[in-house]
């Protein structure tokens, strides 16, 4: 038994922030954010929660695989910018969805989390024990972002996006996880319990530091490497992939992927101009935008790529 994608739903915070909108307050300008990045907006939160936008984007992926609430065995949400550290925003959505036979928690895994989180629920399906599951990348990453730091303050976006999964024959092909933990400090963001009550020593504010050109040369070394092992093991060629649906962190490093993989950009569909870089939602969310415009056809292969804080990466080669 595999694990199959048979709904995908999403949800994004109501205000857009323009570059024109940053350039208000940070020195930066439309030119350099989308000649560098690729983005021309992303979607911030003012009120919405990290829950809320799990939950909205729940209740649509579930809608999208006709399944009730009740029918989840499991709920493994990502995210790197939980509302609270606990409860976990699973187990909130999990209230909020009404859920009710579900075990729910979270995983840290950055922007690597919506892959995590479906390979943590494909073992669950292979050893029997779960056969209904909802994975969810959730994220207000606007929350740790450094608003006075131009070199990241423009990159990042607000979203959530979900994915039902059914234990079935097909789907799921096979999968590569990875971790290195010794490059943890090029992207990081502190957590306030690194204060210590005995000695004093205050927390610091827990804002993301991330050394940018670190962080490009790994994942145009990583994304291409895991994904060529994935294909390589499973005997697929390259020409046999409909689409490449990559973590959309940054389109020159989308383009670097391809010209390393010899692949045509037409295999590499984005949302990174309206989006900006949203985390763990972003795969879901480029999957739900493709679902849309009718791009995906039973059958398709497709591989989906993350990388993210930790660091951390992984691949995945669906039928679909
Ligand atoms: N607006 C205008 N100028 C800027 C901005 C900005 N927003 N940010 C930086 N600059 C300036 C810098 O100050 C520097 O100026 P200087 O030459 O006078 O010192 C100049 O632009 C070049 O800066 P670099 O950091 O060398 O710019 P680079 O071409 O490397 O682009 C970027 C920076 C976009 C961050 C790039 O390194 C990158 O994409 N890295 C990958 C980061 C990424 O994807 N992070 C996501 C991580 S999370 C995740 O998804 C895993």
């Amino acid at each position: 038994m595999t694990a199959k994608i048979v709904g995908i739903g999403t949800c994004v915070p109501e205000t857009v922030v323009t570059n024109d909108d940053l350039a208000k307050f940070v020195d930066t300008d439309d030119g350099w954010i989308r000649s560098r990045t690729g983005i021309r907006e992303r979607r911030i939160s003012k009120k919405e929660g990290t829950c809320e936008l799990a939950a909205g984007a729940a209740r649509r992926a579930l809608a999208a695989a006709g399944v009730k609430p009740e029918e989840l065995d499991i709920i493994i949400l990502g995210t790197s910018t939980p509302d609270r550290n606990f409860p976990s925003d699973a187990c909130s959505v999990q209230a909020a969805i009404g859920a009710a036979n579900a075990v729910a928690f979270d995983i840290s895994a950055a922007c690597s989390g919506f892959i995590f989180a479906l390979g943590i629920a494909q073992a669950f399906f292979q050893s029997g024990v779960y056969r209904t599951a909802l994975i969810i990348g959730a994220e207000t990453v606007s929350k740790v972002t450094d608003w006075s730091d131009r070199s990241t303050c423009v990159l990042f976006g607000d979203g959530a996006g979900a994915a039902v999964l059914k234990a079935d024959e097909r789907g799921l092909v096979d999968m590569t996880m990875g971790s290195d933990g010794t490059k943890g400090d090029i992207l990081a963001c502190t957590s306030r319990t690194l204060g210590n009550f005995l000695t004093g020593a205050g927390p610091k504010l827990g804002l993301m530091t991330m050394d940018g050109q670190a962080v490009f040369r790994f994942a145009v070394r990583k994304v291409p490497e895991s994904i060529e092992l994935l294909l390589e093991r499973n005997g697929i060629k390259k020409e046999e992939i409909r689409y490449y649906v990559l973590h959309q962190a940054n389109e020159r490093i989308v383009e670097a992927a391809a010209k390393r993989l010899g692949e045509p950009m037409e295999k590499f569909p984005m949302t990174i101009d309206r989006y900006g870089n949203t985390s763990s939602a972003s795969i879901p969310l480029l999957l739900d935008d493709m679902i849309g415009k009718d791009m995906l056809k039973t059958g398709d292969r497709i591989v989906i790529s993350g990388f993210g804080a930790g660091m951390t990466w992984g691949a995945a080669l669906l039928e679909w």
